[in-house]
């Protein structure tokens, strides 16, 4: 991980639980107030802590949130403002109920409901306009990596999300690098895989976006657990995860987060 100078303060680290379609309303309560508790005996230097439970929890888990030093994101949302969307959930919704993130283009939102590049762009300027924080996912397949495309599949995804982004709101938006073939599959990508793609990512950041491109936060996700998280941490441009499974269970997640204090 590398601290970057960004006007007086340096760029932290962020560690974010995407807890997917799990969980009911009793084990989440045990889950964040097992995070709070943690969190607040041993507070995290240099760290930001998030978690994107499912929409209909946003509500009962920003109450229980508020006070403590964790984020509230969401895993989706719709690119419009409001109208006859049924089903959909806004970006100004997601705000109102205490969100200040969210998770845009995650590769299950792109294979399994056909999302495009097109409606990721949309969805992470609805974001932007609305205050929230998009954590735009890129990420290759299995077959893309083998046949070497893995640079330019990445690329392209995020030129295509982020072309339509002033340069000066790169500072309130993350990029999250999510190899498909090692999502919720055990099988992660090595650092050095990560590394190669992150440094990639920066600099086609750099090449939309100036020194501002320089200043976002590229977050490594991908089958993230407390035993490999280390390494991928201690790259000099993976600045945190983005966490689906480990997430789940308070102390994998938390001791995650710690890795990410000491990466940094
Ligand atoms: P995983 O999921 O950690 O379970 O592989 C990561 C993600 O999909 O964000």
């Amino acid at each position: 991980m590398r601290l970057f100078r960004k006007g007086i303060s340096m760029r932290t680290a962020l560690v974010v639980g995407n807890w997917k379609m799990n969980g009911e309303s009793a084990a989440n309560r045990v889950l964040v107030a097992e995070l709070i508790e943690s969190l607040a005996q041993q507070p995290l230097e240099g760290v930001v802590v998030g978690i994107c439970p499912p929409s209909v929890y946003l509500s009962s888990i920003a109450e229980q949130l508020n006070g403590s030093s964790v984020a509230l994101g969401a895993q989706t949302l719709n690119e419009h403002d409001s109208g006859a969307y049924t089903g959909e959930v806004s970006a100004a919704m997601l705000r109102d109920v205490g969100c200040s993130m969210v998770i845009v283009g995650h590769s299950e939102r792109r294979s399994l409901y056909a999302e495009t590049d097109e409606q990721v762009a949309a969805k992470t300027l609805a974001a932007l306009r609305s205050g929230l924080m998009p954590l735009v996912c890129v990420g290759e397949t299995l077959a893309q990596r083998e046949s070497g495309e893995a640079l330019v599949v990445v690329a392209n995804q995020l030129r295509a999300a982020l072309s339509a982004v002033d340069a000066e709101e790169f500072e309130r938006l993350v990029v999250a690098y999510e190899p498909v073939w090692a999502i919720g599959t055990g099988k992660t990508a090595s650092p050095e895989q990560a590394q190669e793609v992150h440094a990639h990512i920066r600099a086609v950041l750099s090449e939309l976006a100036g020194v501002a491109g320089q200043r976002v936060q590229v977050l490594y996700g991908g089958s993230v657990n407390a035993a490999n998280a280390a390494e991928l941490f201690a790259m000099p441009d993976i600045d945190g995860g983005l966490i689906g499974g480990a997430s789940l269970k308070a102390n994998d997640f938390i001791a995650i987060c710690r890795t990410a204090a000491v990466a940094g």
